[in-house]
């Protein structure tokens, strides 16, 4: 018989690998133009990577240049295997999480803070 402390960390590492699984293949795009670092992007990049380290999920995470939104800057898109791209504006890294945990990870998208939809291209 297992110790409780074992059986708690086997549950533990399975969490990890349904969480890399659920993301596997999903894109995460940053816009990092000028005006979008100046609005604070470099931060909400930060805070996407950390997001994703912290609970072990697998995504692919890039940057891009200007895209001609300024005025929704920081933008991040999230584009999930067969799923519609979404844009995200006027992200603060206060709102990753929810991103992160929310979208990547579930599918649900964060309606309150999208710009954009996209078909997968
Ligand atoms: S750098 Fe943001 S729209 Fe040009």
């Amino acid at each position: 018989m297992k110790s409780r402390e074992d059986l708690r960390r086997l549950r533990e590492e399975a969490k990890g690998l349904v969480a890399a699984r659920g993301a596997e293949g999903t894109k995460i795009i940053v816009g990092m133009g000028t005006c979008g670092i100046a609005a604070g992007a470099r931060e909400v990049m930060a805070a996407i990577l950390e997001e994703l380290n912290k609970r072990n999920i697998q995504a692919t995470v890039t940057q891009t240049g200007c895209i001609g939104m300024c005025e929704k800057e920081p933008l991040v898109d999230v584009q999930r295997p067969g799923e519609k791209r979404i844009t995200y504006g006027n992200v603060k890294p206060a709102d990753v999480p929810r991103i992160v945990t929310g979208h990547v990870l579930h599918g649900n998208i964060v309606e309150d803070l999208v710009i954009a939809r996209f078909e997968e291209i």
